[in-house]
């Protein structure tokens, strides 16, 4: 996007809108190092980065993902949610890899999720690093409304979205992940400083897979999207590279 430019203008307002390419963060989900490298390798200079989550972290460690992402930018997926304390020291941990993008649970709480802003502040300023988007998970896309009410949470699921999205707003966050439904209404509700970060695309030519509510790549970024997470129809394209030449050639 620079995310770089981006996250600088979080809270400045005014940025160069981000390229096609620069959008695109690939999801490696995958414990095989020597896979996520090849298609590291594969995709340098096609995508804007890659996004690596607990499976290859807690596989690999720090190094393996180091060894594994050469450099490229990198959304560390590890939806930290814990005490307080607890999580600005991962954090301060995890921005010794240097990603562009970090996240945490917003039902962590406000407590929390100051925490968390201060930590990635005070981490990227002690390292003289570039300072990373700080997101927020809402709602697992995986839980309905049945699932809130096991839990104890009466709001039906759009409504704790929203509720989650600006409590991360309120506490100095630089946005949520959400899901491609969730684009118009979280724009809506927080602004177009706010970062959406999101998952669950497929473009028309691809197979949905076990993803339910999905959305093409053009449509989310009409509707608001600022980074797009795509998985499977790069990853498992036979020419992955291609594939995600082709995504951006949409989105141009
Ligand atoms: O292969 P696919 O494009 O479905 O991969 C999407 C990635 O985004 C996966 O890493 C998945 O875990 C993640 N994700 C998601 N839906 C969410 C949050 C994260 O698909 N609500």
């Amino acid at each position: 996007m620079s995310l770089a430019r981006a996250s600088a203008s979080a809270t400045t307002s005014s940025s160069a809108p981000p390229s096609p390419t620069e959008r695109l963060f690939v999801a490696l989900d995958t414990q095989d190092l020597e896979r996520a490298g090849q298609l590291v390798s594969a995709l340098r200079g096609t995508v804007g980065g890659f996004k690596i989550g607990k499976e290859l972290f807690t596989a690999q460690g720090p190094d393996g993902v180091r060894a594994a992402i050469g450099g490229e930018p990198l959304f560390l997926d590890l939806k930290f949610h814990d005490i307080p304390t607890t999580v600005a020291g991962a954090l301060r941990s995890a921005l010794h890899l240097r990603p562009r993008i970090v996240n945490v649970h917003a039902s962590g709480g406000p407590a929390m999720l100051k925490a968390a802003v201060e930590a990635v502040r005070e981490a990227a300023e002690d390292l003289e690093c570039e300072r990373p988007w700080l997101v927020a998970v809402t709602v697992l896309t995986s839980l309905d409304d049945a699932d809130l009410v096991a839990v104890g949470q009466d709001a039906p699921a759009g409504r704790q979205v929203l509720r989650l999205a600006r409590l991360a707003q309120d506490c100095g966050l630089d946005g949520v992940v959400c899901s491609p439904r969730e684009i118009a209404p979280l724009r809506e509700a927080c602004g177009p400083g706010f970062r959406l970060v999101v998952p669950g695309i497929r473009p028309s030519w691809s197979d949905s897979g076990d993803q339910k509510r999905v959305t093409t790549p053009r449509d989310a970024v009409e509707a608001g999207a600022d980074v797009l997470v795509v998985g499977r129809p790069i990853t498992s394209a036979d020419d992955p590279a291609a594939a995600a030449r082709r995504i951006a050639e949409e989105l141009a």
